[in-house]
């Protein structure tokens, strides 16, 4: 990492992403380029309709994707596979030893976009959480539980206590990431656990609470899941992805949907931020005195946890006197879909 010009200039390894939605068709072909433009890797969530479920879904996806990447950009997807109860264990380690599949991700059943097909019973699933664990693939985890009778701000909380902490206790050595945490519950359960648990944290989590979906008006382009909490929550959240701690690293759930499809009465979950994370992150670290360990948040502690190498190139990030007007939307052809507005102005620009 590089500081130069009294913090005008920070250069650091090429970050990854480490859980995005690049979606299908037109979407795909619109949001890639902002993906792969910054990102060197990405952890792809499988959340398609219908789902990558096996390695052979995920080896045309994959193929999809790299069809998607503008020419001059060095960017390799890295594919999970979406568990159901149906899933064999075989075709997961087929997947994962043949360098395709990197990780499986747990849907609950009902719990966010397209997650009809995810798991209601975990002991269905246990013979494959068992060969993970044994050959050392890792789980990621949409963690909230899907029960109708529980808040949905406190379903992040109920998961913790109701499903992880028990799967950590029956499978200890499997490795575990708690994407898009929300909550101090979260950050202090992941923090009490050994180092083969990690967790993912977006850029709009560190940047809004829940007051920017409903304070004078809902707001759809703020609304995602798990829902932005209280700004309790968001200090907490701040304090983690600052810190350097090697169990947290970016995830951004960038996650774009299309206008109409957010614009109406039953808006779908999702916030749409490829296009201008790593300036928001900037902004982010900066306020926080934490320049120093963006670094280690977008680059470094993901690579770690999965256990493969740093990038080797660099991203340049640089403070203008102007704030940067990045486009608000992202057009698929048909619609458009908006780009997350973090509500203060943007500085910082990846060159
Ligand atoms: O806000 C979200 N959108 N959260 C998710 O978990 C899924 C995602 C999507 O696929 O739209
Ligand atoms: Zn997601």
């Amino acid at each position: 990492m590089r500081l130069e010009d009294e913090m005008k200039q920070l250069t650091i390894r090429r970050p990854d992403d480490w859980h995005v939605h690049l979606r299908d068709g037109a979407v795909l072909k619109a949001v890639t380029p902002d993906t792969s433009a910054h990102f060197s890797r990405a952890i792809v969530m499988p959340n398609l309709v219908p789902p990558v479920v096996t390695t052979r879904d995920a080896a045309a996806y994959r193929d999809r994707i790299l069809a998607a990447i503008p020419s001059g950009h060095d960017f390799t997807p890295l594919m999970t596979l979406y568990l159901t109860e149906g899933t064999s264990a075989e075709d997961v380690e087929v997947g994962f030893r043949s360098g395709l599949v990197t990780a499986v991700k747990l849907y609950p059943a009902g719990a966010t976009t397209n997650s009809q097909s995810g798991v209601r019973d975990l002991s269905k699933v246990m013979p494959v959480l068992e060969r993970m664990a044994s050959i050392g693939m890792t789980l990621c985890v949409h963690g909230e539980v899907t029960d109708p009778s529980t808040d949905i701000f406190d379903r992040e909380a109920v998961f913790i206590e109701r499903v992880l902490a028990p799967l950590r206790e029956r499978l200890p050595e499997l490795r575990i990431v708690m994407e898009h945490v929300t909550t101090k519950d979260g950050v202090d359960f992941v923090s009490s656990q050994s180092e083969n648990m990690g967790a993912t944290i977006t850029t709009h989590h560190l940047i809004i609470n829940r007051n920017a979906i409903l304070a004078g008006g809902i707001r759809p382009h703020y609304y995602c899941l798990p829902v932005a909490k209280r700004e309790e929550h968001r200090l907490v959240l701040r304090r983690a992805a600052t810190s350097g701690d090697a169990r947290f690293f970016l995830g951004t759930d960038s996650a774009p949907h299309v206008d109409p499809l957010k614009e109406c009465a039953c808006g779908c979950a999702g916030i749409y931020s490829s296009l201008n994370t790593m300036s928001c992150l900037a902004h982010v670290f900066e306020e926080d005195g934490a320049l120093d360990r963006l670094e280690a948040f977008a680059s470094l502690n993901g690579p770690a946890f999965y256990r493969l190498p740093p990038n080797e190139a660099t991203i340049t990030l640089e403070r203008r006197e102007t704030a940067w007007d990045y486009p608000r939307k992202r057009n698929t052809g048909e619609d458009d879909i908006t780009v997350f507005d973090p509500m203060f102005p943007l500085h910082w620009v990846a060159t």
